[in-house]
């Protein structure tokens, strides 16, 4: 019998089609990535989700604005947000756009089903209604703002109209249970607390049908004028994609990558949902916080998004693994927001890439091409001192250490354990002077031994990097004479010590990060 692997199916939120791709939908979809990419390289049966949600009203609007239907504009846009994820190296394994049949198709048997339970019903809504902006504002909300729109301040009206519910109380003890029986279902703990505080207050069934949406969006059904809420259809993508029979096996989600705006659909409604159709919930709802813009929050008004002008600027200069890196490191995957800020960039491309990655690997494969030609030295069996154990130790303990971080979602934490191995080389190197034993023949056994622990180190901590810097890493693997396929990994045993071969052939290569003023 063949072993079943572990999957991994990892997603992001699909990202409305109206708007330009900027930072913060390239953040959630690079993270995925590198979880997706970690996990390949682990061996797991992976599969990756990102798309776009498309049956906003905006869209039509939009669309009519430039004299195209909703379909039309939908397709230009969904199009620019594949071709930003292929350009910046996203390896999806399939793109989901909620108005392609395979999606509205299974909407549609979810909600039959859903009416059938009578977790689905009709009913009558009544509540302030923001004509300028096309949406109900709650209670609370309205009276806060003096009963006027939030957005433009035009007043509110009361309006009532005949809608289609979702039984969402009927499942507040059950939701409760999951999240108290369950501490990392929603994480960080900090939006977990905040979900249990809402959940207490007590849940309202939600109306999940729209009138006037001319047609654009999933029919409801059972009637002619209402479409399945935007929200409600959009939340569906992550079961209907996989709920195929060559992807059943898929399901339940490892992890919904997303952020803070959005945690009450997802920690709250989505698994409502799923309870109701009688599906799994998934395994963890990640909300991470947000990057702002050199101090300031991205707002269209201050102008100050990173876009995709500014980020295909950050890729010129520094390539984009660095970006990878930088995202990866310094990200808001925690409960506070992170500042994408210049000088910040430019600080830690220069710490972690240039002088300590970038400086490792050259001095390693120059050191080597220098004294020994090129080719890998065996080391001298039975001279391991403690220097050298304490750096094999470092190369070895990783891959555990790592697993463990990424299993947790704490990347930024991963990429310091990796790079813990290799300053742990850089101490090797200091402390044992090789530049020194390299001028006197007698002591070649020594250097020998010395720079075959060095470059295996290294080898070991490029795997644990492969996952955040692909691109760089290929070019360190071929600097070392190795080759590795990382989509059909076998992580813990490629990490094992004396994976590089004594006479394998090393270049020294381009610097990987040239150090930037
Ligand atoms: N279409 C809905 C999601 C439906 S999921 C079933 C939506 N789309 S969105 O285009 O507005 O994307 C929101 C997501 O983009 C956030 O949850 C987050 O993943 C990402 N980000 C948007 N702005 C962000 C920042 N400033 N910083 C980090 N990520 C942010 O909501």
């Amino acid at each position: 019998m063949p072993q079943t692997r572990p999957t991994f199916y990892v997603t992001t939120p699909i990202y409305y089609v109206n708007d330009r791709p900027h930072i913060g939908h390239v953040y959630s979809t690079t993270l995925a990535d590198i979880l997706a990419r970690y996990h390949r390289l682990r061996g797991d049966d992976v599969f990756f989700l990102t798309g776009t949600d498309e049956h906003a009203a905006k869209v039509v609007d939009s669309a009519a604005q430039r004299g195209m239907t909703p379909q039309q504009w939908a397709d230009t846009n969904a199009a620019v947000f594949e071709e930003t994820f292929r350009k910046l190296g996203i390896a999806n394994d399939d793109f989901i756009r909620t108005s392609q049949d395979r999606h509205k198709q299974k909407v549609l048997a979810y909600i039959e089903q859903l009416r059938q339970s009578g977790d689905v019903y009709e009913g009558e809504y009544e509540g302030w209604y923001d004509a300028s902006q096309e949406e109900y504002v709650p209670e609370n909300k309205a009276k806060d703002n003096d009963f006027k729109s939030p957005i433009t301040g035009r007043p509110l009206v009361r309006k009532t109209e005949k809608n289609f519910f979702f039984a969402l109380s009927r499942y507040q003890d059950r939701l409760l249970e999951l999240l108290n029986s369950r501490p990392d279902f929603v994480q960080p703990d900090s939006r977990r607390n905040e979900v249990l505080g809402r959940l207490r207050e007590g849940l309202h069934d939600v109306p999940i049908s729209r009138t006037g949406t001319g047609g654009w969006g999933i029919q409801m059904p059972g009637s002619t004028d209402q479409t399945i809420y935007v929200w409600i259809d959009a939340l569906f993508n992550y079961l209907s994609t996989v709920d195929t029979p060559d992807r059943q096996r898929f399901w339940p989600a490892e992890v919904h990558l997303i952020a803070k705006d959005i945690l009450w659909f997802h920690a709250v409604i989505w698994p409502a949902m799923l309870m109701a159709l009688g599906r799994d919930v998934p395994r963890h709802v990640y909300s991470h916080s947000f990057w702002i813009s050199e101090g300031q929050k991205m707002s269209k008004s201050l102008g100050n998004f990173i876009d995709l002008e500014k980020i295909d600027s950050y890729v010129a200069e520094f390539s984009l693994d660095a970006l990878r890196w930088f995202l990866a490191t310094q990200g808001p995957l925690g409960s506070t927001d992170s500042d994408f800020a210049h000088d910040k960039f430019v600080e830690v491309y220069n710490v972690d890439l240039a002088n300590t990655l970038g400086n490792c690997a050259s001095r390693v494969t120059n050191m080597i091409a220098r004294y020994f030609d090129g080719v890998l030295p065996a080391p001298v069996a039975g001279r391991e001192d403690n220097e050298a154990r304490t750096l094999r130790q470092a190369a070895t303990g990783m891959c555990d250490k790592v697993d463990d971080l990424f299993g947790r979602l704490a990347v930024g934490g991963a990429c310091h354990a990796v790079l813990d191995v290799v300053k742990a080389i850089d101490t090797f190197i200091e402390q044992t002077q090789p530049f020194r034993l390299a001028k006197d023949p007698e002591k070649k056994d020594r250097l020998a031994t010395i720079l075959y622990y060095c470059a295996e180190s290294l080898r070991i901590a490029s795997l644990g990097l492969a996952p955040v810097m692909p691109q760089k890493v290929a070019q360190l693997w071929a600097a070392l004479g190795v080759s590795y396929d990382p989509a059909h990994g076998k992580l813990k045993q490629w990490c094992q010590w004396g994976g590089l071969q004594p006479g394998t052939k090393i270049t020294k290569g381009d610097a990987l990060f040239p150090r930037k003023g």
